[in-house]
């Protein structure tokens, strides 16, 4: 077993962080996604075609216990009220020091070269081959740029967002966390971002991800490299469940702002939203889900231990044949029999 000490490789953007949260240091973090706020926490909310452009980011048109002292007059937008609400819940009269709340909306990017590319081969295909080549000779997938469509969801999500500060007065975020895949972060004034998802290519040198955007700051112990993706094997879905809560922790105990934009990768959302305890709610490209997060301090836990990676064995060229749920066969032996690899369904991102 190896102990996963993890580099989350997640760049943050915007200002600098503020006072960290002190009596965190020696305590544990438990997460939990607030109900009754949006849409996407309620059992009833079908995930399946959901826009957030559509429903106001899922923000629940209701009243909150502090309407009453800042808008007697109710002429204030629901964001206003919310932003309100949740400052509250933060500074009250008697703050309390074991809880803390934050807002974060996070964004799967549009849609990149890779996630044309999947869906063109198809997922067992895509794993098994193709996720290891930088590209096709037509399309370029090896830190993959947005396609058209990809441009034009972040552009809506760009335009949406300027529309509810316009119009609803909705609060800009205080501190931006993005993905260092170049496709990720193409939309300064929207979410999108965390870490590498397994099965893509390893990420971009620090040196030219930072030439690319001179304004982010990155973590303490970014590498040059990216060290966490190997060829030969992938992330485990326990070690990429480690590495959310760790993210988060880092977030909650180091940033004391409340309004916080995530941008990041299909798996890496499902993985945060998992260690916030929230229920699963899977992204299509370009989609964005807000959550009011509350954390609680508890007594430390000893650090898990997690299997890493695990083994992950692929064709040497293209799969003669590929079929959902079992895998590819890679080529035809010399006695002309399909040979199946083992090879390990890979999640998608
Ligand atoms: C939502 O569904 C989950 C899983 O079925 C269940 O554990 C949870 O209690 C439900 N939440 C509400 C508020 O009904
Ligand atoms: C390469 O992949 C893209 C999808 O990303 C596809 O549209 C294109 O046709 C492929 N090119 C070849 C030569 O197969």
């Amino acid at each position: 077993m190896k102990s996963y000490s993890l580099l989350s490789a997640v760049v943050m953007l915007g200002q600098t962080a503020s006072a960290a949260w002190t009596s965190a240091a020696d305590k544990s973090i438990v997460y939990s996604s607030v109900p009754g706020f949006f849409l996407q926490d309620d059992n009833t909310t079908s995930p399946t075609g959901f826009d957030y452009a559509t429903v106001n980011f899922g923000l629940i048109d209701r009243a909150y216990p502090t309407d009453k002292r800042f808008d007697p007059e109710g002429t204030a937008s629901q964001w206003e009220r919310f932003e309100y609400y949740v400052a509250s819940l933060n500074s009250g009269c008697r703050p309390r020091d074991n809880v803390r709340y934050k807002v974060l909306f996070m964004g799967r990017h549009g849609e990149g070269w890779h996630n044309a590319a999947e869906s063109f081969y198809g997922t067992p295909a895509w794993n098994c081959y193709w996720a290891e080549q930088t590209g096709n000779g037509t399309a370029v997938w090896a830190d993959p740029l947005l396609t058209p469509a990809g441009e034009y969801e972040a552009y809506k999500a760009n335009a949406y967002f300027k529309d509810r500060y316009e119009t609803q007065n909705m609060p800009h975020f205080e501190s931006y966390y993005s993905s260092p895949y170049r496709g990720a972060p193409s939309r300064p004034t929207s979410p999108s971002p965390t870490s590498p998802s397994p099965r893509t290519a390893p990420s971009p040198p620090k040196t030219d991800i930072a030439a690319l955007f001179p304004s982010y700051r990155f973590e303490d112990g970014f590498s040059e490299e990216d060290e966490l993706w190997h060829s030969y094997e992938a992330e485990t879905t326990a070690a990429q469940a480690v590495r959310a809560k760790t993210v988060l922790d880092d977030v909650f105990r180091g940033d004391d702002t409340t309004w916080i934009s995530v941008t990041s990768h299909s798996g890496q959302i499902t993985q945060l939203l998992a260690a916030l305890n929230h229920r699963a709610f899977r992204l299509s490209t370009g989609q964005i889900i807000p959550v009011l997060v509350k954390a609680t301090l508890a007594d430390p836990r000893p650090a898990e231990t997690v299997e890493a990676y695990e083994p992950y064995s692929t064709c040497e060229a293209p799969p003669v044949t590929s079929v959902a749920g079992q895998g590819c066969v890679c080529e035809a032996t010399t006695a002309g029999v399909p040979m199946a690899t083992a090879v390990v369904p890979r999640r998608l991102r």
